[in-house]
C-alpha cells in the first residue's frame, strides 16, 4: 500500500488539461492559428497518467499521437469548442492545467464560401475569444489550477497578473530568450511562480522532464 502511494501518487486524482493551438475559421479553407505543437501538454497528460492520475486532454489541432493509457483524448478545433469542453468537465476535476495557445480573437464573421480575391485589401474584423482558464477560476471550489506564460517583456509582472486574474495556484513561465526554448521545441526552461509568492527555477530541460517537474509540483499541493 505504501509502495503504491509512493509510486502513483496521483492515483484517484482527475486533471484536466489543455494542449495545442487553436484554429479560427476565417471561411471553410482557411483559419487563423498558430505554431504550438502541443508537444507540452501531451507530455504533461502522459506524467500524470503515469503518476495514476485519470486525465482529460483537450486538444487542439496537432500531429501527435494519442498519448495512451490513462488518458481520455477530445480534439478540437477552435478556443470556443475548447472552452465548452473544459467547462463541461471542470466541475469533477481535481485539477486542470492550461498549456494551450489559445487564440485571442476570431474573425467575427466566418463567411459560408470560400473568400474571392476580388479587392486588392481585405480586412478582417475580429472578436475576443472567451478566456478558458479565467473562466476555470471564476467557478474553481478547490480545485488546484495551473497557467502557463510566455512574455516578452516584463515577465515575472505580466505573468503574476495573469496568476492573480485567473484565480491560479501556480503559473508556468516560459523563457523565450534562452537558446533552445518555446514553440516548436523539444526543450523549455522554465521557473514557475507560486501563489503564497515563491519563485522556483529549473533549468533547461526536454519538454518531458519539464512535464514531470510541473506534475510534482502539483501532486505536492493536490496532497497538502
Ligand atoms: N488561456 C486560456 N484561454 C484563452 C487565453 C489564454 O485558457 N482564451 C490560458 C493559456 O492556456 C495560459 C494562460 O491562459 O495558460 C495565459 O495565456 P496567455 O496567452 O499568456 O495570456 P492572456 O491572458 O491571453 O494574455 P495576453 O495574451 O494578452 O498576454
Ligand atoms: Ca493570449
Amino acid at each position: 500500500e505504501d509502495h503504491i502511494a509512493k509510486s502513483l501518487p496521483l492515483r484517484n486524482k482527475k486533471i484536466l488539461i489543455t494542449a495545442g493551438p487553436t484554429y479560427e475559421a476565417i471561411d471553410p479553407v482557411r483559419f487563423i492559428g498558430n505554431h504550438s505543437s502541443g508537444k507540452m501538454g501531451y507530455a504533461l497528460a502522459e506524467s500524470a497518467a503515469k503518476a495514476g492520475a485519470k486525465v482529460i486532454l483537450i486538444s487542439g489541432p496537432t500531429h501527435l499521437q494519442h498519448p495512451g493509457f490513462g488518458i481520455e483524448l477530445i480534439r478540437v478545433q477552435s478556443a470556443q469548442q475548447m472552452y465548452d469542453a473544459a467547462n463541461t468537465h471542470f466541475d469533477e476535476m481535481d485539477a486542470a492545467i492550461a498549456s494551450a495557445a489559445v487564440s485571442d480573437y476570431r474573425p467575427k464573421n466566418v463567411a459560408a464560401q470560400k473568400i474571392k480575391k476580388n479587392s486588392v485589401n481585405l480586412t478582417l474584423e475580429l472578436e475576443r475569444n472567451p478566456d478558458i482558464l479565467a473562466s476555470l477560476g471564476k467557478r474553481k471550489k478547490d480545485q488546484v489550477l495551473v497557467g502557463f506564460a510566455l512574455e516578452t517583456e516584463n515577465e515575472r509582472k505580466n505573468a503574476l497578473g495573469k496568476l492573480e486574474r485567473k484565480s491560479l495556484d501556480f503559473i508556468v513561465l516560459n523563457s523565450l530568450n534562452d537558446e533552445g526554448a518555446g514553440f516548436q521545441k523539444d526543450t523549455n526552461k522554465i521557473c514557475i511562480l507560486f501563489k503564497s509568492g515563491i519563485k522556483k527555477d529549473f533549468p533547461l530541460k526536454s519538454k518531458k522532464e519539464v512535464s514531470k517537474d510541473i506534475i510534482n509540483e502539483l501532486t505536492l499541493l493536490l496532497n497538502e
